[in-house]
């Protein structure tokens, strides 16, 4: 058994079952054994895939999207780039070498100490912070892929006698899945939707909105901009925990500090979110949308005319895979949130302007 669940265990023995929520911050943030401190999660010998490693597109086109911003605030000297969860260190260097000496304050925000060294080498002159509080007081561009996924997710679930919380048990030393009746699910109750059946589950990510408001509140005070790209959702999917290995779905359960454990991005929820915090909320559009608005097609062409063709094969595989509807085109989807003093993105279908709020 692993030291991790191990803790787990032990914590649920002494204080009875804990949150899915509070299972996953352990799993994943455990100081010493949790996923993302200890593991090289990404790459070859990595659990998974991103989309600046598929294609260097991805990165560049986000580039793009920052350079016209720079260009329609008049190319200002101190505006500073933030990447939230720098992964290897591939889209801020794809982003870079589009901006190339234009913009020279580069942040990475991240917890993995073997993907920081990473990062140091891909990035030219980034520092590195854990932490949003720590970063300095400036205007700012935060680039934000796969990393809200990254944040627990509480489940609840209508039972037939009342709406209760998933949480985590002990069967035979085994974590197993159990529901609760706790204060959360309480409070919830009149809140819950009329649709909701019996057995119906849905997710709340509580940390994500936290976070959300954080950048919201970063961005009214300093200026500035954030675009976030992840796998979600923007009508209710019930449950959507997931836990991958090795490029295969496992028991979120069963190795905890060894798989990555995420679930979808509740878009509408999220951008909701950012609407009450009173930002400009540009989105949700989908991954294939944003990309093809931004001219990914025409910088494949222009790739292409100096590639041979195996490159160019590479090439096209790449963009496909980010943007065709049965890989990750619709699966994935982007929003953004601006500050009122920063110009319009491009690449969006619609607005809705901070002076909106949501009940
Ligand atoms: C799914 S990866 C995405 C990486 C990168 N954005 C990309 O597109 O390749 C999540 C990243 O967020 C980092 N991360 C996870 N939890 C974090 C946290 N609580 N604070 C800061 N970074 C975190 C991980 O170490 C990793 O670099």
């Amino acid at each position: 058994m692993t030291i991790l669940k191990s803790k787990i265990k032990k914590t649920i023995e002494e204080m009875g079952p804990i949150s899915l929520a509070e299972f996953m911050k352990i799993a994943l943030t455990d100081t010493k054994n949790g996923y993302y401190r200890k593991k090289m999660p990404l790459g070859s010998k990595g659990d998974f895939i991103t989309s600046p490693d598929i294609s260097q597109i991805f990165g560049e086109i986000i580039g793009i999207w920052i350079l016209d911003l720079w260009i329609k605030l008049n190319k200002p000297k101190d505006l500073q780039i933030v990447d939230l969860g720098g992964g290897r260190g591939t889209l801020l260097s794809d982003v870079q070498r589009v901006l190339k000496n234009k913009i020279q304050n580069y942040i990475i925000i991240d917890i993995n100490n073997e993907l920081i060294k990473l990062q140091k080498q891909a990035v030219e002159n980034v520092l590195h912070f854990e932490n949003l509080r720590d970063i300095p007081r400036k205007p700012t561009i935060f680039i934000g892929n796969e990393f809200l996924d990254t944040f627990p997710v509480n489940q609840f679930i209508l039972t037939e006698s009342c709406l209760k919380e998933v949480c985590i048990n002990l069967d035979n030393e085994e974590l197993i899945f159990c529901h609760q009746r706790t204060n959360l699910s309480k409070s919830l109750s009149d809140k819950k939707s009329p649709e909701l059946k019996v057995n119906d589950i849905f997710e709340i990510n509580f940390e994500s909105r936290k976070f959300i408001k954080k950048i919201s509140n970063f961005i009214k005070e300093n200026d500035g901009g954030a675009i976030f790209f992840d796998y979600g959702y923007t009508v209710n999917k019930g449950d959507t925990l997931q836990a991958i290995k090795k490029n295969k779905f496992v028991n979120p359960l069963d190795d905890p500090g060894n798989v990555d454990i995420t679930s979808h991005v509740d878009f509408t929820d999220i951008t909701n979110q950012a609407k009450k915090n009173m930002v400009n909320v540009w989105g949700p559009d989908t991954q294939s949308f944003f990309l093809e608005k931004m001219g990914a097609r025409e910088r494949l062409n222009s790739l292409e005319s100096v590639s041979d063709d195996r490159a160019k094969e590479e090439l096209r595989l790449g963009l496909n895979r980010l943007t065709n509807n049965d890989q990750m085109g619709e699966l994935f989807k982007v929003f953004a949130i601006t500050s009122d003093k920063f110009p319009s993105p491009e690449g969006f279908t619609c607005v809705t302007r901070s002076t909106y709020r949501v009940e």
